[in-house]
């Protein structure tokens, strides 16, 4: 039956479908299968950066340096399409430093002056305002830029994190009580209920230490799960795991249990001193990296097959480039989060921290912006993460049956110097799209019109180039990684990249055994 539509429906139909429009995502988020996706059942990739907030001043780290919305902006400009942002649980629990400490005190109190005054400077509005609503205006400015944000409770008291002698590392610890943190998560979630772009909350950081166990990780974080999601069912509840959050292994015969669906994401932090001090130092780079490949799978990885997302929500290394370890890892790191086409959020958008471990401007090592919160602080790093930012696989991405070849030491890929069939072959954007194929075993090809596809008429030290008498490509090592191929003289090489970046033919390196050779010119990750 026909109804008449009064005026006053009619416009705020008219505001709600124009206010949609200006949305670049159709929230809320949810899952299907491994996939987070959106209310239309199309993909959404978590390309975050992490931003701290929990640290003692209780304000998100850098507004002593650039206004908020220049922050916002800078994370969009970067390529991130959201934020992990981090809060201490006393934000929720102590009504005394939520609404009664503003944020000239809360620095007054750490005997911040100079970073008070940059406040002053920077963010003037923000002076006099109690510490939750400054979290609020952040959360607002990340929305204005249309960013998303995941809130993520990183611990109890403010301050740095993490060891296993915190005192608030595990359930029923000294600062860790359950109901409490039930409590704060609820709180959390209802203050947040109606703003669209915070899509998800992570329950807790890295949990770890001496007591905890999987029984009880089970028992308090299926609650903390149902808590959240009563007070705001449109988050994405996200669990990390056991071990500083490196291990989810125990889900493997014990699934989640909880009464909704369609809203549960697992989260995995991996670095390079996850893997042991020394470790990466200290073997064979391509063996070790194979077996990272195996390890992180046990950990965390099966998820995906299980039908689950699994969100990579800290990693990172020294961007200043001294950090042996760090940059044998990376590499690997980023040529499995390229392939699984993970959700992820980096360690850390931080330039400098206002007061670290008992210490004022403490420069973020593993930060995406410089000290003064203003330059992109290594490009290179950041051209290597802009390769894992857009999404390649997944409900409602238009399905691209080119493959990839990327070459994760430069973020960059395997590309053509010409359009030609017969073109010598460099390193190019990973946006590129260039048709490649590769069947295991099989010649790498460039689809199209004519057969064009990698030549064995190459030296070792010289061009590869691309040609119609295709030579079979073999995925070599224990990483998969090494490319050989035979010349035509008949000698075994490997892609490798020279100093200006053109693909030559080297013989292959550092395949196992030998633990001071750096592989890495030489891998190439299809995906
Ligand atoms: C906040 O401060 C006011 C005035 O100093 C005081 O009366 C009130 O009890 C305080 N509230 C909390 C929650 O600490
Ligand atoms: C609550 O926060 C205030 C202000 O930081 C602090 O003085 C007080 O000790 C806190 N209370 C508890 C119970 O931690
Ligand atoms: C571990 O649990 C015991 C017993 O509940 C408690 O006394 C202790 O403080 C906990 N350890 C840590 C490091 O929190
Ligand atoms: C930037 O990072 C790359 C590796 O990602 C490293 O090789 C280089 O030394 C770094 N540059 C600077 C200026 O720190």
């Amino acid at each position: 039956m026909a109804k008449t539509i009064s005026p006053i429906t009619l416009f705020l139909f008219l505001l709600l479908s124009s206010l949609s429009l200006t949305l670049a995502t159709d929230y809320p988020l949810s899952t299907k299968s491994r996939w987070i996706v959106n209310n239309k059942g199309q993909r959404v990739k978590l390309a975050c950066t992490n931003w701290p907030s929990h640290l003692k001043p209780v304000v998100a780290e850098g507004l002593s340096s650039q206004p908020i919305d220049y922050i916002s902006k800078k994370i969009k400009d970067m390529g991130f399409n959201c934020v992990r942002l981090t809060w201490p649980l006393e934000l929720m629990i102590n009504d005394t430093l939520a609404f009664n400490v503003t944020v000239k005190q809360s620095f007054e109190r750490y005997g911040l002056d100079h970073e008070l005054q940059g406040i002053y400077a920077h963010n003037p509005s923000i002076v006099n305002i109690p510490l939750i609503n400054v979290f609020q205006a952040v959360v607002y400015s990340l929305g204005r830029h249309d960013l998303m944000v995941i809130l993520d409770n990183h611990k109890t008291v403010p301050g740095w994190c993490c060891s296993n002698d915190d005192p608030d590392a595990f359930f029923n610890d000294p600062k860790f009580n359950p109901d409490l943190w039930m409590l704060g998560l609820k709180k959390m979630a209802t203050i947040f209920l109606n703003v669209n772009n915070v899509v998800g909350m992570s329950l807790r950081n890295e949990l770890r230490g001496y007591n905890h166990t999987a029984k009880d990780w089970y028992k308090y974080m299926q609650k903390g799960a149902e808590a959240v999601h009563t007070s705001n069912p449109n988050v994405l509840v996200i669990l990390s795991g056991l071990s500083f959050d490196a291990d989810l292994s125990f889900l493997k015969d014990r699934p989640v249990s909880l009464s909704f669906k369609k809203k549960l994401v697992l989260e995995l932090h991996w670095y390079a001193f996850t893997d042991g001090t020394g470790q990466w130092k200290s073997h064979n780079v391509n063996d070790f990296c194979s077996q990272m490949f195996a390890k992180e799978r046990r950990t965390g990885g099966f998820v995906l097959e299980q039908g689950f997302p699994l969100f990579l929500s800290e990693f990172g290394t020294d961007q200043r480039g001294g950090d042996f370890e760090g940059n044998r890892y990376m590499s690997c790191m980023l040529a499995w989060a390229a392939e699984k086409d993970m959700d992820w959020a980096v360690w850390a958008l931080t330039g400098v921290y206002y007061f670290r471990e008992g210490k004022r401007g403490v420069v973020e090592a593993y930060g995406m912006l410089d000290a003064n919160w203003h330059n992109v602080h290594n490009s290179t790093y950041l051209r290597r993460l802009s390769v894992i930012q857009p999404p390649h696989k997944g409900p409602g991405i238009r399905r691209n049956h080119h493959k990839k070849i990327f070459h994760p030491l430069t973020g960059l890929c395997l590309v053509r110097k010409s359009p030609c069939h017969d073109s010598e072959l460099t390193l190019g954007p990973c946006t590129k799209d260039e048709p490649w194929s590769y069947s295991h075993g099989g010649t790498l090809e460039i689809k199209g019109g004519h057969k064009s596809c990698l030549e064995g008429e190459t030296a070792v030290g010289k061009s590869v180039k691309l040609g119609k008498r295709c030579t079979k490509v073999k995925q070599i090592s224990a990483t998969k990684m090494h490319l050989s191929f035979e010349t035509d003289e008949g000698s075994l090489v490997c892609l490798d990249v020279d100093s200006d970046n053109n693909v030559i033919a080297n013989s292959c390196k550092c395949l196992t055994g030998d633990v001071s050779c750096e592989p890495a010119s030489q891998w190439f990750k299809i995906f």
